[in-house]
């Protein structure tokens, strides 16, 4: 089975029993951060282990399924409750396969959440902070390999890999609710061991303001791809070393769970103006 039958597949799968002939965006949700999904609209739920060629996750925190269900009336979005990710044992192929089936299924956009501990000096737990750049430090990149032509070049350009123009949606968006935003540099490791302090020393000193254990693969496919990507973290813990407290994963999901209505309502938010956009643009993208 080539690549590009395992995609299609998926893609039928869902197409098939999806409400919504089209997606007009993708939101990955990260630990802690799944309940989002439950404000869309209309929802449908497709469990991964039913769609082919997608994983199951296996990380306590995430549930595992597709919901697709409108953000705004008439403006349908999937959310990944769960991803998966390269610590995990998956391949990187893996890990952007979701990315690249909902891709094909229309979507323009992609909005990616994480949880990330703090490096820079200013980040307390509960922090949200909107993705400015990465630095990929995983070690392996989705792209290796034969590039599929079909899906985009085999040089992607990672200028914007974050979208400038999500990106000051999403700084208005946040100073019109009222919702304190920071923004930096994220760090993508490979995990799951936390890191050292001496490995946030070196991050710091590599212009790194979090750090965490996804979103750098989804994001290069998606930029791949040319979609919109835009990313937020919550700030779960300080990175190793900068307090006195060692980490846990109970730590980093109970602080995502007391974040959670800030980010919902920053998420919220952002789609409605894409919504609105969308409507009033029918043939646009974001
Ligand atoms: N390091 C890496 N990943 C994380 C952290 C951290 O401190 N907190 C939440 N995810």
């Amino acid at each position: 089975m080539t690549f590009q039958e395992q995609l299609a597949q998926a893609v039928a799968f869902i197409q098939n029993q999806s409400p919504y002939p089209q997606l007009k965006g993708l939101v990955v949700l990260g630990s802690g951060l799944g309940a989002f999904a439950e404000t869309l609209q209309n929802p449908h739920y497709i469990e991964y282990k039913d769609i082919p060629y997608f994983q199951q996750s296996s990380v306590q925190g995430h549930a595992g399924r597709l919901v697709l269900g409108e953000a705004a009336p008439g403006f349908a979005i999937a959310c990944m409750q769960g991803r998966f990710h390269y610590y995990e044992g998956h391949a990187m192929d893996t890990v952007v396969f979701p990315v690249r089936v909902l891709k094909q299924l229309g979507i323009e956009f992609m909005m990616v959440t994480n949880a990330a501990g703090g490096i820079h000096p200013d980040f307390q737990p509960g922090t949200l902070m909107l993705i400015e750049d990465h630095l990929n430090l995983m070690g392996d990149n989705p792209l290796k390999g034969p590039n599929y032509d079909m899906l985009g070049p085999r040089f992607p350009d990672m200028s914007e890999a974050y979208n400038q123009e999500m990106r000051t949606l999403a700084k208005q968006v946040a100073s019109e609710q009222n919702i304190e935003l920071a923004s930096g540099v994220y760090a993508g490791l490979s995990g799951p061991t936390y890191e050292t302090p001496a490995e946030v020393r070196m991050l710091r000193g590599l212009g790194a303001d979090a750090v965490g254990m996804s979103t750098v693969p989804e994001v290069i496919a998606a930029n791949h791809m040319g979609l919109n990507v835009m990313g937020i973290s919550c700030i779960t813990n300080q990175a190793a070393g900068l307090s006195l407290q060692k980490l846990s994963h109970q730590e980093v999901m109970d602080t995502a769970e007391q974040s959670r209505q800030r980010f919902m309502d920053l998420l919220q938010g952002v789609l409605t103006r894409l919504a609105a956009k969308s409507i009033a643009l029918p043939q646009g993208g974001v």
